[in-house]
């Protein structure tokens, strides 16, 4: 009996962006951002896209452990959102995150959001 190939499923280009999570809480790539939860000693990085029509998950508000679109009110879980975070490392209050690449390199910035957010 011979082994079949396994498959490899194509893995998306991903850009790295590195940040301090006491200065910066959310990342803007083109027209995309991202926003930074933090769940005990944990930082996800999110998309802020709601997936419904895209409205801004960042400044949705936190209930019971849900997260409240501010477009349409669609809830979201918030171990949910933080399972399906782009992959990062943190070190310290260093965060190294891998973002889907764009035309634009990702720039922290820091922002008022509302979600999970914990900037110093
Ligand atoms: S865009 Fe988020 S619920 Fe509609």
């Amino acid at each position: 009996m011979s082994a079949r190939p396994r498959s490899k499923a194509p893995v998306p280009p991903r850009v790295r962006a590195e940040f301090d999570r006491g200065e910066h809480n959310a990342l803007v790539a083109g027209d995309d951002m991202y926003f930074v939860m933090e769940r005990g000693t944990d930082v996800h990085v999110i998309t802020s896209a709601c997936p419904h029509r895209g409205g801004p998950l960042h400044l949705g508000e936190v209930e019971d452990d849900r997260l409240r679109c501010p477009w349409h009110g669609s809830f979201f879980p918030v171990g949910r959102l933080c399972d399906r975070a782009h992959p990062s490392v943190r070190v310290g209050d260093a965060v190294t995150v891998y973002l889907p690449a764009t035309d634009h390199s990702p720039v922290p910035v820091h922002t008022m959001v509302r979600a999970g957010v914990n900037a110093a």
